[in-house]
């Protein structure tokens, strides 16, 4: 099929390069034409395992072109994905400009009978207003994306479900047919209206950033009863209507946070309480002042003290640093007057309020050499690996911060750190 994807982002990119290996000639436009010259030159904007190898493969079938012209993209399209950013404000209303341009040109120039599919995260009713926006005989889909970044193309090649909403069976076939090896080699679809696709989406992430911040309370009350906070959420993992849960700092990123808000702002909008969504909401941002108070108490005072931050972005095998807790508390600590030195694996760079404040180390040890506290922030599978007590000789001070719970209270301990979780 002949395919648009507007919005050169995690997910724009990854579902264009991963239509076109299925098969499809996919146009991808951007209006970030230095990214769309990078994507030409098949560079991966962002640090995503396994995209480099797909953009390569999808480049060179022919298959796959980036512009920075959506228009161009549109113009012989038989169905258009919509896959721009969806920020929240402060209040956490969504700014829905982005997918109101992008409807906006469509409205201007598309095939007679092409699909306007909205990825983008979007509150209900957002397809029904694109709808009126465009007139005319707009047929209008709602195909939420699943995919996590970090195992990005793996969920769009197998995802957990594929969810379609429409009005019309006609158009719910057309999205069907794009997908068509992936449900074929079993992914479940799902069918339904627009504004209960659109729910189903920002519902799905609400109930896992609700269980993040469930088993963080729970390992906050292990750590102050005695009980190993890993411990239980191995235990109560073992369920498989629990399944895997995993304490830590709290989620971040660039969706967990911004739909929560923004389906406690709908639910607010609209007179239906969200008060468990409202719980989760300030646990995870307690999470992160916890973290600090107890690396301060640790310390004494933070003031002239260096701490060492281990990983940066807001999840393992990722660049992203979106609303990542790294990035809250290294704020909290230079304001408090400590020197801060960073190392992660993926993130080179950051916002410069912190990138002209912190001293960017080249591995962990060397991140870790003279500070009075190493803190871990993210997870990431090098961190398991290090040595403690290469660690511990690195260092000027002894606390051992693990926001992640990734290390054994016990063995730190048995190596003279403070263990501070
Ligand atoms: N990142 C994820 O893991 C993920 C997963 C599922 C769903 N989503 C949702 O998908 C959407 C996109 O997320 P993302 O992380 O890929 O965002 P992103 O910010 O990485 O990328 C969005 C891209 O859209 C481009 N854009 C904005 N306005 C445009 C316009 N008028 N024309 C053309 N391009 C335009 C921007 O330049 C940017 O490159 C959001 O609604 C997000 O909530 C994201």
């Amino acid at each position: 099929m002949q395919i648009a994807i507007i919005g050169a982002g995690w997910v724009g990119v990854v579902t264009a390069a991963a239509f076109a290996d299925l098969g499809h000639t996919v146009w991808c436009a951007d209006l970030n034409a230095t990214r769309i010259q990078q994507l030409n030159h098949g560079e991966a904007p962002f640090f995503e395992p396994g995209l480099s190898d797909l953009l390569t493969r999808a480049l060179a079938s022919g298959r796959l072109y980036f512009t920075d012209d959506n228009q161009k993209a549109m113009e012989a399209a038989e169905v258009v994905f919509c896959c721009v950013n969806t920020p929240t404000g402060e209040d956490g209303v969504t700014d829905l400009s982005a997918v109101r341009a992008v409807a906006q040109d469509f409205s201007q120039h598309h095939l007679a009978g092409a699909v306007f599919v909205i990825k983008s995260t979007v509150p209900a009713g957002t397809a029904e207003k694109v709808r009126q926006l465009i007139g005319g005989d707009a047929v209008i889909a709602s195909n939420p994306e699943f995919l996590a970044e970090s195992t990005a193309i793996r969920d769009t090649l197998t995802p957990s479900r594929i969810v379609i909403g429409a009005d019309e069976t006609a158009t719910i076939e057309i999205v069907k047919r794009v997908y068509e090896p992936i449900i074929a080699s079993g992914a479940p679809v799902f069918t339904c209206d627009c504004a209960t696709a659109e729910v189903i989406k920002t519902a799905s992430n609400s109930f896992l950033a609700t269980r993040i911040s469930f088993i963080n309370e729970i390992a906050n009350y292990c750590n102050t009863v005695g009980a190993d906070p890993m411990g239980v959420a191995q235990g109560m993992g073992l369920d498989p209507r629990i399944g895997n849960v995993r304490p830590g700092v709290g989620y971040g990123g660039g969706c967990f946070p911004k739909d929560v808000k923004a389906l406690l702002q709908e639910g607010s909008r609209v007179d239906s309480p969200l008060t468990v969504l409202q719980a989760t909401h300030e646990a995870n941002y307690r999470q992160r002042t916890l973290l600090f108070d107890r690396i301060r108490q640790a310390l004494g005072d933070v003031a002239g003290k260096r701490i060492a931050v281990l990983g940066l972005a807001f999840k393992p095998k990722t660049d992203d640093v979106r609303d990542a807790p790294a990035l809250t508390l290294i704020e909290a600590l230079l304001d408090a007057g400590a020197t801060v030195a960073a190392y992660d694996p993926q993130v080179k760079s950051l916002p410069q309020q912190f990138a002209s404040n912190i001293t960017f180390a080249p591995d962990a040890l060397t991140c870790a050499s003279t500070a009075d506290a190493v803190v871990l922030m993210c997870e990431w599978p090098e961190f398991q690996d290090l040595d403690l007590n290469v660690l511990k000789a690195q260092m000027s001070g002894s606390v051992l911060v693990d926001g992640r719970y990734m290390w054994s209270r016990k063995n730190a301990e048995a190596l003279g750190f403070i263990y501070v979780a």
